[in-house]
């Protein structure tokens, strides 16, 4: 008997040798070759994800890149991120590199969790999806088709202000500019405006944000569980809603240009095609939540840095106040009161350089090349950090002060910022992003002035930077 219990401790003990041996071959067989570029490479698996996601985490997702950039190499330096052989390249030079090699030395690329959570409809990775909608969003999302939705941003403001906002003496702004950013999308995307319909969105919208980029273990109650359901069901939802509206086209009860839902509808590529249910319902997900926490962390932002230095916020408050007195009883913000909001939106830009919504973002090397004399394999990761310029000296001398007229005149040097990063993937968001975010300023500007309830609160990063309570303020409306 005790000799089988030895043989059977032997066998173990010599499985997870074996095992282990393993792991850390595959690992370190990754990154052998010549010329590879300088770097740590962290554990099997897990590599540097922890050190990467972790500086997030305390508030500082800069440290990992600068760290790095100044023990190894200023451009770009190996790592092991998300159990996959990585490089990160950093400055403008690297962006450049990047964003003007998109499909022909490197292609997008998403953590496997995101292929699960938006399992195409027609079977396709999640990255062909994107090229098809990549062709199709500018038509949505250009400047022109935007202006006639400024009244219905103004207005959505207005009604989120005063059910949110006014007469309330304090506020969490989180929650309340991920409310606004939600409702305006539920409108404009898809005509849906019921509150109560909106919060059938809600919860589930959450859930799914929350699960994209988590460990993918799908079992009963992981993040990752719950967002693949959410996904499931909020895609059923926007079938349903857009089989009415194919009705409603029909019957003529319904306009070609109310929502991004219309106008998918009546588009065709340019084979004649148009997109199925189950496509469109992917792309309206896709936009969904490619803008909500993102506009969202800007606002509030946006918010925190306003209540920390009051002659940004005087600036902001007297351009706001000018266009507002301009304006008569019940008249809408149009095109031209948002191009006189230029101190407003440069305050913005100088909040998202300082607070990026989206850290970066991943490529695939489609094939083997070499960049600045290092060898960059087929298959490798590439990492682009907009800290890596934003909080650059170099680019932005005093880095951390804030200081919005770096962008008057001809603004930042090309590649340095990139909140929206740049290229044919550059964020097609980028102009709805602009308009929902200087409306938002003009509401609040126009209502309040405001303190922070926690004067030094703590900024997490995760995959989003937000304040760690979500900022709670004071509110101090104007005298009528
Ligand atoms: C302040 C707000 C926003 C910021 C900072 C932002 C930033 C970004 C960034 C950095 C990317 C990735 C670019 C890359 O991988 O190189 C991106 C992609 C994307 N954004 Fe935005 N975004 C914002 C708002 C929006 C909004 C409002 C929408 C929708 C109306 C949107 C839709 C998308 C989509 C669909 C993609 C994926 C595009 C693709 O893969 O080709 N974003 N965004």
């Amino acid at each position: 008997m005790e000799h089988f219990y030895l043989s059977l401790l032997l066998v173990f003990v010599s499985f997870v040798s074996l095992s282990l041996f393993f792991l850390f071959y595959k690992h370190r067989s990754n990154f052998t070759g010549p010329n590879l570029p300088p770097g740590k490479t962290g554990y099997p698996m897990i590599g540097e994800s922890l050190e990467f996601l972790s500086s997030g985490w305390k508030g500082h997702p800069e440290k990992f890149i600068f760290d790095r950039m100044t023990k190894f190499s200023s451009e770009v330096f190996k790592t092991s991120l998300l159990g996959q052989p990585a490089a990160v390249f950093c400055g403008p030079t690297c962006n450049k590199f990047l964003f003007s090699n998109e499909n022909k030395l490197v292609t997008a690329w998403w953590p496997e969790s995101v292929n699960k959570v938006f399992p195409s409809s027609t079977q396709s990775s999640s990255n062909e999806e994107s090229k098809k909608m990549r062709k199709m969003l500018p038509n949505f999302l250009k400047p022109e088709a935007l202006q006639r939705y400024i009244g219905i941003m103004d207005n959505i403001a207005e009604r989120h202000f005063a059910s949110g906002w006014d007469n309330q003496k304090e506020v969490i702004v989180f929650p309340l500019a991920k409310r606004y950013t939600f409702w305006l999308a539920c409108r404009l995307f898809i005509s849906v405006e019921d509150p109560n319909h909106i919060a059938t969105f809600a919860d589930p919208f959450q859930a799914l944000a929350s699960g994209i980029i988590s460990i993918p273990i799908d079992l009963p109650g992981t993040p990752f569980n719950r967002a693949i359901k959410a996904s499931n069901f909020i895609r059923k939802e926007l079938v349903k809603i857009i089989k009415q509206r194919k009705i409603d086209l029909a019957e003529g009860k319904a306009s070609p240009t109310q929502d991004i839902l219309s106008h998918m509808l009546l588009t065709c590529d340019e084979n004649g095609q148009y997109m199925a249910e189950l496509d469109i319902a992917d792309k309206i997900l896709g936009l969904l939540i490619g803008g909500h926490d993102t506009a969202s962390a800007a606002c509030t932002f946006i918010v925190k840095y306003l209540a920390e230095i009051p002659d940004v916020y005087e600036g902001v408050y007297n351009e706001q106040m000018e266009i507002a007195k301009s304006k008569a009883a019940g008249e809408m913000l149009n095109w031209d009161d948002i191009q006189k909001m230029r101190y407003s939106w440069n305050v913005a830009c100088e909040v998202m350089r300082l607070a990026p919504p989206l850290q970066g973002g991943f490529r695939e090397a489609l094939t083997d090349f070499a960049f600045n004399g290092f060898s960059i394999p087929k298959g490798w990761k590439l990492y682009w950090s907009a800290n890596s310029t934003h909080k650059n000296p170099d680019y932005f001398p005093e880095p951390q002060k804030f200081d919005p007229s770096r962008f008057e005149g001809r603004g930042p040097a090309p590649y340095t910022y990139v909140p929206f990063g740049g290229g044919p993937r550059m964020c097609p968001g980028k102009e709805y992003a602009r308009l929902e975010i200087l409306v938002f300023m003009h509401h609040l500007v126009k209502r309040f002035k405001w303190d922070k309830l926690i004067p030094d609160e703590k900024i997490v990063v995760d995959p989003m930077p937000i304040p760690a309570k979500g900022l709670p303020v004071r509110l101090f409306p104007h005298k009528a």
